[in-house]
């Protein structure tokens, strides 16, 4: 079946940007015809670079009566006002992770879709890639048994090396909590269902960090964001996972996710990549075998194919067009949710219960 064609305007030209446009020219249905930033030379040039026909400052693009779908990649912080503003202007919305900073906001937000009657989109979308998806059909056909924990490890993106302008990640709004985690709890929801609560506890690993990015727009940073957190996640299905969250964490041995049932484990790898190795080992089995992707895989893990972006947003064309949707803002919220949980219960030295809950998305495997 043909697929529509939709309009994209991108709200935010920074580092992910360009990762969004070679993604998104996977589906040729999803044309990329403007790009707002509140730094309009920055949309010029992003534009210019791209060849995107069409450029200006935010207010222009939510005024552009051409554009159906806005991507919206500025920093955390400035997400609930932006997709509030997105939403009332008739736009449907796909955001960048996490939803929003606080639970308030991600309330709010989650209002004004309800509102606007435009559909609400949100990353991380990697849930939907081949890895997620084989670990979850795995689960449920019952390879390992009744699940009963899980953990997670997340160490540092080493952003300050790499990211031009890294601030936003030791800020309130980022930390490996809120910057890496939405992940690896998204692939962990994806799989074993809502989470019920959450007890933590954080510390700030180096208030004052060197940043070494080419380009970069400071040379240190203060850091005010949690840096080191452990946390415990109860989920409604009472399985238990431990997740470290770490931007101190510079190297380890350590996987990056593992799944444990009453008869075997899984083994997944970097929740940040869309494919990548799955691996069982039931009880008594001699070794590890990888399953085979239940998915189309993008590519090799290594490439920049797994860096790409853009499935999340043809998930949101789908559900324009009356299909299932997957990254939906409910799901992205109790995500969210979850993550203010962990902060929460390390401020507070308690356990957090969520007030949201959330359905497994529907699998993209065939039924
Ligand atoms: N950089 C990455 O590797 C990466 C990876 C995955 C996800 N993300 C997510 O993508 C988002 C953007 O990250 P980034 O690294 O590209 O940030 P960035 O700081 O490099 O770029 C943000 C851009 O948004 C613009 N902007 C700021 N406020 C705005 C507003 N109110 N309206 C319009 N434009 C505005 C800025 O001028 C800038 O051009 C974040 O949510 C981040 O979590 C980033």
């Amino acid at each position: 079946m043909a697929r529509q064609s939709h309009r994209i305007g991108i709200l935010g030209s920074g580092n992910i940007f360009g990762r969004y446009v070679t993604g998104l020219a996977r589906y040729p249905e999803l044309e990329i015809v403007r790009v707002g930033d509140i730094d309009p030379a920055r949309a010029k040039q992003a534009a210019t670079d791209h060849d995107i026909p069409a450029w200006g400052d935010d207010a222009e693009l939510y005024a552009d009566a051409s554009v159906d779908i806005i991507v919206n990649l500025t920093p955390p912080v400035h997400h609930a006002r932006t997709i509030i503003t997105a939403l009332e202007s008739g736009k449907h919305v796909y955001v960048e992770k996490p939803l929003a900073t606080t639970v308030e906001e991600g309330r709010a937000v989650l209002e004004a879709a309800a509102r606007s009657g435009r559909i609400l989109g949100s990353a991380p979308d990697t849930f939907l890639g081949s890895a997620s998806q084989t670990a979850r059909k795995a689960i449920d056909d019952g390879l390992i048994g009744a699940p009963i924990g899980a953990s997670a490890f997340i160490g540092h993106s080493k952003a300050e090396t790499w990211h031009p302008d890294p601030r936003f990640l030791f800020q309130p709004g980022g930390g490996p909590v809120m910057d890496m985690g939405p992940y690896y709890v998204a692939i962990l929801v994806n799989c074993l269902g809502p989470i019920q609560a959450i007890s933590a506890a954080s510390r700030i690993g180096a208030p004052h960090r060197p940043v070494t990015s080419p380009g970069r727009a400071v040379d240190s940073i203060e850091v005010t964001v949690p840096t080191h957190t452990a946390a415990v996640l109860t989920f409604a299905s009472g399985v238990l996972g431990t997740a470290q969250m770490s931007f101190d964490v510079w190297d380890s041995d350590l996987p990056f996710m593992e799944i444990y049932g009453t008869e075997g484990t899984l083994s997944l790898g970097n929740p940040n990549h869309f494919d990548g190795e799955v691996r069982l080992r039931r009880h008594g089995d001699a070794s590890w075998s990888v399953l085979e992707p239940v998915v189309g895989l993008f590519g090799a893990v290594g490439t920049k194919e797994q860096a790409r972006r853009g499935l999340g947003v043809r998930d949101l064309a789908d559900a324009i067009e009356g299909g299932p949707h997957r990254a939906t803002g409910s799901f992205a919220f109790h995500v969210l949710e979850a993550l203010c949980a962990v902060e929460e219960s390390s401020q507070q030295t308690r356990v957090v219960h969520l007030s949201s809950t959330c359905e497994r998305p529907q699998p993209r495997y065939p039924a």
